[in-house]
């Protein structure tokens, strides 16, 4: 039997006095489920996700990942187990080059180097970005960062994979190879995006949130079908589901 599911229960965060962002926050996943996390700018996708990793600590309820309850004994175990994209590349590679990026998880757990190797070289290939290999990481496009980010949690083989806006940045191409890279993936995963058109392709499941709170927690199909839920929550149907756009209208032209 698997051990592998995130329990997050009755969860409450302020990252400032008297300005509660998280308000009583619950849900479990299990096994393969893949999630998609939705809301407008500033709802608190983010720091639901930065609080799954043990990143932000001082919230209230519980937080479980695996069989490991989060709190900041556990932290290096938690951060073994859970492979995390972060919205902002810059946060997430910090050795000099992109291969010392991809190989730090491996050279962590220990492995010796033609198996670190083969791993980094497996999760470049993955991503499609070998020739990214030696590249310093402060001197790459925002796509490719992204792409390298991916690719970092990839060599990480974690139980669970958390996604901060990953199709971000990213060109149609490597964008599509994202959605084929996450549908092959069987891991928990918990993907944070505006790409609705990327959750529906991914995710079996979303969970929509506003105002901090979870609004809607049901199947991919039945929340992004809902226009009105979308609008009123301050999104929008994603673009496959919006039919004929009609004539488009001319830039800066307000007729
Ligand atoms: N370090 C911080 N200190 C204080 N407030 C913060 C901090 N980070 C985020 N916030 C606030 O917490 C709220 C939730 O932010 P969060 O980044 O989780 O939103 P989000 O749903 O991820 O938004 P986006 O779609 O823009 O990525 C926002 O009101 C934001 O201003
Ligand atoms: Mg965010």
């Amino acid at each position: 039997m698997s051990h592998n599911h995130i329990i997050c229960d009755n969860v409450c965060f302020s990252y400032e006095k008297g300005s509660e962002v998280l308000h009583n926050i619950s849900f479990s996943c299990g096994h393969d489920d893949a999630v998609g996390l939705i809301g407008a700018n500033g709802v608190g996708k983010s720091t639901l996700m930065r609080i799954l990793v043990g990143l932000e600590m001082g919230f209230t309820g519980e937080v479980t990942v695996g069989e490991i309850k989060v709190t900041k004994k556990t932290l290096p175990r938690i951060r073994e187990k859970i492979g995390y994209v972060f919205q902002d590349s810059d946060n997430q590679l910090f050795m000099p080059t992109v291969y010392d990026d991809i190989a730090f998880a491996p050279r962590n757990y220990g492995l010796p180097p033609d198996q670190v190797d083969e791993r980094v070289q497996h999760a470049l290939d993955l991503v499609g970005i070998d020739y990214l290999r030696n590249k310093h990481t402060y001197k790459m496009s925002g796509g490719e960062k992204k792409m390298a980010s991916i690719a970092t949690i990839l060599a990480m083989t974690p139980d669970v994979i958390l996604m901060d806006e990953p199709s971000i940045a990213l060109d149609p191409k490597n964008r599509r190879r994202l959605i084929n890279i996450l549908n092959e993936l069987d891991h928990i995963k918990i993907i944070a995006s505006h790409d609705l058109d990327m959750i529906l392709e991914t995710c079996s499941r979303v969970i929509l949130m506003s105002g901090g709170r979870i609004i809607k927690d049901a199947p991919t199909r039945e929340v992004l079908t809902d226009r009105e839920l979308l609008e009123a929550n301050g999104l929008e149907l994603p673009f496959c589901l919006q039919g004929d756009p009609g004539e488009p209208r001319p830039f800066g032209h307000k007729h």
